[in-house]
């Protein structure tokens, strides 16, 4: 890990020559009925770059662009896009289609208020459309400078690999970095194959649900109530293993000074190619408890009670 010439933090993202923060903002709150207006949103990502932070994850669906919408209209007010790394997303509405990446990528530039996006995520494999369309056109955006970055989403290895080997034969930009969902209670999908791709072929890996929904927060305990609209999925994982984890992960909040949270995405940092991880808050409270991850460093004994507390 590096850090700025003001001490930040940059972690390297793969092949790509962007530096990242080691943790990255989910932006799927920004805009949604009863989880985070406007101008809370404005102070969390003024909190997130005040503590050094720069990558913002966002997609075109989220709160039907609104989230988009509001990210534009902060960095148009701050000043600051050239200091961002800006990731945005095209496929669950609409799919792959040539057209749909273009119609979805030109809405996505009109509501961030950019000429160009960082990083852009086919954010779901689309069986239906030809890969080599997929890539080709994907392979365009950059060609044309309204990309800079691709990235993939819930790929499977195979895809992925063959996505790349496609871009290679035909001389196309390849998709440098993926977005997985992985985090203590979720391993399986990405550990083994995915995880040796990515660290062999030198790919940014951006792991998302990084709080297991929340859960990883620890408010998800017997006899508890919690009032979120994200409850439902969270409480699934309140089982035997998750128990596990939670006790594990409260035994090293204590004695690192630290919450659980940071804890679980700290462990995200430290897995075999893992960028950042990324995580959402509703509330600027929310992201101040998970901001000091970015200076937790977990012990190999820490790291392996947390694998075997959550196998
Ligand atoms: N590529 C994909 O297919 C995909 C899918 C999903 C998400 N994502 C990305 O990943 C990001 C993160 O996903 P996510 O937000 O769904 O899940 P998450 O990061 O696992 O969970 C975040 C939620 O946990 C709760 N939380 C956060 N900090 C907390 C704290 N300090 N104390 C207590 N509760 C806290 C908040 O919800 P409550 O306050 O409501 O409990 C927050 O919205 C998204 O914003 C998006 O950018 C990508």
């Amino acid at each position: 890990m590096d850090r700025t010439a003001a001490g930040v933090q940059r972690r390297r993202m793969g092949r790509t020559g962007f530096e990242v923060f080691p943790l990255c903002l989910g932006g799927n709150v920004f805009g949604r009925e009863g989880r985070t207006d406007e101008a809370a949103a404005w102070q969390i990502l003024d909190r997130f770059v005040e503590a050094g932070g720069n990558c913002i994850d966002t997609a075109d669906i989220y709160a039907d662009g609104a989230s988009e919408e509001i990210i534009g209209r902060w960095m148009a007010a701050r000043q600051n896009r050239a200091d961002l790394v800006i990731a945005t997303k095209v496929g669950f509405q609409g799919g792959l289609s040539p057209e749909n990446i273009r119609r979805s990528l030109e809405g996505s530039l009109h509501r961030l208020g950019v000429d160009t996006i960082d990083l852009y995520y086919a954010h779901t494999d689309d069986k239906s459309v030809p890969l080599v369309d997929v890539i080709r056109t994907f392979d365009a955006l950059v060609r044309e400078g309204k990309v800079t970055v691709l990235g993939a989403s819930n790929y499977a290895v195979e895809r992925l690999d063959q996505a790349l080997m496609l871009a290679r034969s035909e001389g196309l930009h390849e998709f440098q970095v993926i977005q997985p969902h992985y985090n203590l209670v979720h391993r399986a999908e990405y550990e083994g194959e995915l995880a040796d791709y990515a660290v062999r072929e030198d790919i940014a890996v951006f792991p998302y649900y990084g709080l297991a929904s929340g859960f990883l927060t620890g408010k998800y305990r017997k006899g508890a109530t919690v009032d979120s609209s994200r409850a439902q999925t969270a409480w699934k994982y309140l089982d035997a293993r998750g128990e596990r984890v939670l006790a594990a992960l409260d035994g090293i909040a204590a004695e690192r000074h630290a919450t659980p949270a940071q804890v679980a995405l700290s462990w995200l940092a430290a897995m075999p190619g893992v960028t950042a991880p990324i995580a959402s808050a509703r509330t600027p409270e929310q992201l101040l408890d998970l901001l000091p991850m970015a200076d937790l460093v977990l012990s190999t004994e820490e790291i392996a009670l947390l694998n075997a507390a959550s196998s």
